[in-house]
């Protein structure tokens, strides 16, 4: 809780294969907060778009998909097919998706227990109020590098000039787009780990939430 009383709210954003996600798990675990991977309700989107055989280009229709997603449902391990994550930054790009979501998700930052919340525009359009706001970034090639590691440590094959041209590509569809492009908040802490690994991440995050809860 901060000095007023407010619920504790963080927000982390960043690209793709940054870290965000994990750093916001041990984030929540650490202050006992809910947590919501937005990526996934632009997925579960995209996802029920494709299960249907409808279009991913169709406005209307992916709106109504998306007013009608039930957010309790999400499960990272039927959604991180790299194809949904394409299809959902397709459907990323259509201010009717992203307001319906965009809704749904505050609702949730405004659970009195408080909350983590990580995607792209957390910090500067979904929660500007946040207590704290963090952007998590490192270069394409190492970002690369984990998700093929983590992609083949689960048994899979891939191929890593093949991931990192994806997130590359990614990257340019989500900064470049005009709705709620992915940028750093301006008060947004930058966390770059290039070089340092989650964990360090993690540490360097706790003391600026804990400094940031003692004000
Ligand atoms: O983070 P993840 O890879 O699961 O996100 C999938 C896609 O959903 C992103 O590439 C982005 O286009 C979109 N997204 C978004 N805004 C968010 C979270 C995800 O536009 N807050």
């Amino acid at each position: 809780m901060t000095s007023d009383q407010a619920p504790l709210v963080i927000a982390v954003d960043g690209p793709a294969a940054a870290g965000k996600g994990t750093l916001s798990r041990r984030l929540a675990g650490h202050y006992g907060l809910n947590h919501l991977d937005t990526g996934l309700t632009y997925r579960a989107t995209a996802k029920a778009l494709m299960d249907r055989g409808l279009p991913l280009d169709d406005e209307t229709v992916a709106a109504r998909t998306a007013r009608n997603l039930d957010l309790s449902g999400l499960d990272r391990s039927v959604l991180s097919a790299h194809e949904i994550g394409e299809a959902a930054s397709k459907v990323a790009v259509m201010p009717q998706v992203r307001q319906a979501l965009v809704e749904a998700q505050r609702a949730f930052a405004k659970a009195p227990s408080g909350a983590v919340l990580d995607g792209r525009d957390i910090g500067t359009v979904v929660c500007p109020e946040a207590t704290i706001k963090f952007y998590v970034t490192a270069s394409p090639a190492v970002r690369a590098k984990r998700r093929f590691d983590e992609i083949t440590g689960n048994g899979g094959s891939a191929d890593l000039a093949a991931i990192q041209a994806d997130i590359e590509k990614r990257d340019a569809r989500d900064t470049e787009r005009a709705d709620s492009p992915l940028r750093p908040a301006a008060d947004a802490h930058l966390l770059d780990t290039t070089e340092m690994g989650i964990e360090a991440a993690f540490e360097a995050a706790r003391r600026l939430v804990d400094a940031a809860l003692e004000h």
